[in-house]
């Protein structure tokens, strides 16, 4: 279960799914920016980016898969990450404010519910809509 806190330790189920997401990331990110104008991430309940020992969340995590292929990709990435309580979007926001970023790079930080988010910012097309609540990322 998530704390009430705005941040709380870093559990050891958390550490391994953080260890795949990194490793994936640094495999696709250069696939996918090899050939794609566009990539796209998006953590549909992205916490506040950070543990209370100072270990990055999955926002973080992502951005920094990012950052490390940044000059290889041939577009740009949007990031889009959702978080719906708002102490810790604003603590996600303000570490995507201080971190040093790519040129080919937009990230937004939204305090919204993830399903809210997604509907509104998917294309009108039923089937993709649909997938909003099918999908639930990281
Ligand atoms: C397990 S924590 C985040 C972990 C983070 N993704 C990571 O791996 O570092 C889940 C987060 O989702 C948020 N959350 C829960 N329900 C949500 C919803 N419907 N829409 C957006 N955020 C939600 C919680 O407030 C919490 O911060």
């Amino acid at each position: 279960m998530t704390p009430r806190k705005t941040v709380w330790p870093l559990e050891p189920h958390t550490r391994g799914k953080h260890e795949v997401l990194r490793h994936y990331l640094a495999a696709w990110f250069p696939i996918l920016g090899s050939f794609a104008g566009r990539v796209a991430f998006i953590d549909g309940f992205a916490g506040p980016g950070q543990y209370e020992g100072g270990e990055p969340g999955s926002p973080l995590i992502a951005f920094e898969a990012f950052r490390k292929h940044a000059s290889k990709l041939k577009g740009e990435a949007a990031f889009l990450f959702i978080e719906e309580k708002a102490d810790r979007a604003e603590h996600l926001r303000r570490l995507i404010e201080s971190a040093d970023k790519p040129k080919n790079c937009k990230i937004e930080v939204a305090t919204a519910d993830f399903e809210k988010k997604m509907t509104a910012v998917l294309p009108p097309v039923p089937i993709i809509r649909e997938t909003a609540s099918l999908v639930r990322l990281v």
